[in-house]
This record gives structure tokens, sequence and C-alpha cells, in this order.
């Protein structure tokens, strides 16, 4: 059976974070040995919001390079590359403008989200809202859809996204009478919530997280930080793994089920203190995550990772090339 085309997209917000990989870049390794997998790195959906401050765009760009490919993403499966290489994306986009009703722009509920990240007070939110954050959907259709792509890896809160992508292709074959454009499906991916040390979401910003390019070293430093149960404060205190929010979270992601009745046990008749329960998680983690950092300390040349970005690029850009032919060709514009 023919593979079906794949595409999903990662912003790059500089160097990632283990709840990175668990949500998005383990899936991606794991998928491309089932479809024909297109990943990207959306560097264009950055400049939606965060447009003023450039300077740290191309290193943030190599650096979740690095991340993808340490997660053992494949450039000999994959086709790996950066949005704004393809510049034919930014055509697609344009075109696609043209049959998207504003209502449906705006009806978008994770496009409420982004605005409210935009500023505390709603009204000034509503003012920071720029021509590019509130057409960010259609340019993620155009990623979609310039390389023709059929699936979506998504967690549960992205599936209404998927939904007006499916509307602006379906309402393009309608119009210019082809069926040149797929309607892309979601492919519903585990995303487990992770928590950063302090117990909020873990997120770059909150300076809370665990990042893939940590040494073992800082991460073991970072785990030790981890908020735990509130009432086991001494050693000989009993505590309560549900009430251990961070840490025990941790576990329940990365350790076996032998090692969890083992913790459970020695948490609640106080057998160990959570100084050295968390030592026991770093080395867990530590050991998850081992393969992955060697893999990306030996990417020591930023030349090696643009090489690879180059081919993908290449590739990438052939294939969109061929679909903006067709895209003109239906609406009846020139190839010039
Ligand atoms: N919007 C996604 C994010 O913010 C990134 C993205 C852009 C994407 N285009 C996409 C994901 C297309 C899947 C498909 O992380
Ligand atoms: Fe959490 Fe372990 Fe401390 Fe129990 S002993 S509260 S599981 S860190």
């Amino acid at each position: 059976m023919k593979k079906k085309r794949l595409l999903s997209g990662i912003r790059p917000t500089g160097s990632l974070h283990i709840g990175h990989y668990l949500g998005v870049l383990c899936n991606w390794a794991k998928l491309q040995n089932e479809h024909e997998c297109f990943y990207f790195i959306a560097d264009w959906h950055t400049l939606t919001t965060k447009y003023k401050d450039t300077s740290e765009l191309q290193s943030d760009i190599l650096e979740v390079a690095k991340d993808i490919l340490s997660s053992g993403v494949d450039p000999n499966k994959s086709t790996i590359y950066v949005q704004s290489a393809i510049p034919e994306v930014a055509e697609l986009h344009l075109l696609l403008s043209m049959v998207t009703y504003q209502n449906w722009v705006e009806r978008d509920p994770t496009l409420k989200d982004m605005v409210r990240m935009l500023a505390e007070d709603e009204e000034k939110a509503k003012e920071e809202v720029t021509y590019g954050l509130l057409g960010y959907v259609v340019l993620q259709t155009s990623d979609i859809l310039s390389v023709l792509g059929e699936l979506v890896p998504v967690g549960k809160d992205q599936v209404a996204h998927l939904e007006l992508s499916r509307d602006i292709a379906r309402r393009f074959n309608h119009i210019y009478k082809t069926n040149l454009l797929p309607e892309p499906k979601s492919l519903l991916t585990e995303t487990p919530s992770v928590p950063g040390v302090d117990g909020r979401k873990m997120s770059k910003s909150y300076g809370n997280d665990i990042k893939l390019e940590d040494s073992e070293e800082v991460a073991s430093k970072k785990v030790l930080q981890m908020i735990t149960d509130p009432k086991k404060i001494k050693r000989t205190d009993p505590g309560n793994p549900e009430d251990c929010q961070v840490a025990y979270k941790h576990y329940e992601i990365f350790a076996d089920k032998k090692t969890l009745d083992v913790v459970q046990d020695e948490c609640k008749t106080a057998k160990i203190g959570c100084v050295d329960c968390k030592k026991r998680l770093a080395g867990i983690m530590n050991s998850y995550f081992h393969e992955i950092r060697e893999r990306r300390v030996s990417f020591k040349n930023d030349k090696d990772i643009l090489e690879i970005l180059d081919a993908g690029n290449k590739k990438a850009r052939q294939v969109v090339r061929h679909t903006l032919e067709q895209v003109r060709d239906a609406m009846k514009l020139k190839t010039w």
C-alpha cells in the first residue's frame, strides 16, 4: 500500500525541553516508519507573535534542528526542512487567503488562546493582533497542503484547526472544480502533560524546564528542585505520591511499574526521604535520555546541521513547487 503523506511543524523557540520530546519529537520518530513524513521548523509561525526581536531566530532554528535529529528523526527517512526556505508556501498562503472567509479565521478557538498570551488585559491583547497572527491558521493550512499532506499528528486541543484546513481545501476544490487538495485528517497522538519543576506547565518562559541539551549533571540538579508532597518535610514524615505533583508525576512518565510500587511503599512508610527519592528519579530520567543527549553532543559542527537542512529544503521545495504549479493551473494563473 502506498504510504500516506504526513506533515508536522514545530516552532523554533530555542533549545527544546523534555515536554516537547514526549509530546512531539518522539512521535515524529515513530511515525517516520509508517508514513512519508515531512517535518519542518516553523520560523514564520514564530513571527506571528514574536516579530519584533528576531536576533536569536537563526540560532534557535539550529538548536531545534539538533533536538529533532537527536530525537531519532532520520533525514534518510523523513524530509526535514525550514518553512521560510520554501517561498512557495507563502504564495499558497496568499492564494488560499482569497477563498477563506474572514469569519472562519476569527472563529478559530486557538486564536483566542494566542490573543490571551499577548497581554494580560483582554482588550489590550485584541489591539495587539496583527494581520499575520489572524491568518496563521491559513498559513498552517498552506504548510499542510503545499506538500499535499493527508495526515497531521495533533494533540486533542488542535483538532479544531484541522477542521478549518479541511474547510479551506474543500472550498478551493469546489470553486476551481478540482480534486487537487486533500482534506487533511488529524492523527491523534499521546501528549502527556509534563509539569515543570515548580509545578506550573513546563515552559522555557517560566524557567522551569529540563532541556534535551542539559547535561546529566544540570538535569539532575533540576530534578532535585522538583516540588514534592508538601506534608513530607522530614525524611521520617510519611508522604503520599498522589500529592507529589511534580516528582511522582515524572516517575509515572519514566519509571516502570515495579519501580512505581517501590516508590509508593517507601514514600508512604517514610522509608525514604524526598532528596534520595529524587536522586533515584534523576538516574532513571538520565538513562531514558542518555542516547539522545549523546547524539546531541555529537552535533558539534553547525555546518553539518546546515547541510542536512539544505538537503531537506531542496527535497521539500521540489514537492511544493510541483503543488503550486497545479494550484496555479487550477486557478487559471500562469506559471511564468
Ligand atoms: N502551529 C504549530 C505550533 O504552533 C506549528 C505548525 C505550523 C504546524 N504549521 C503546522 C503543526 C502544520 C502541524 C501542521 O506549534
Ligand atoms: Fe514524592 Fe518521592 Fe518525596 Fe514521596 S518520597 S513525596 S514520591 S519525592
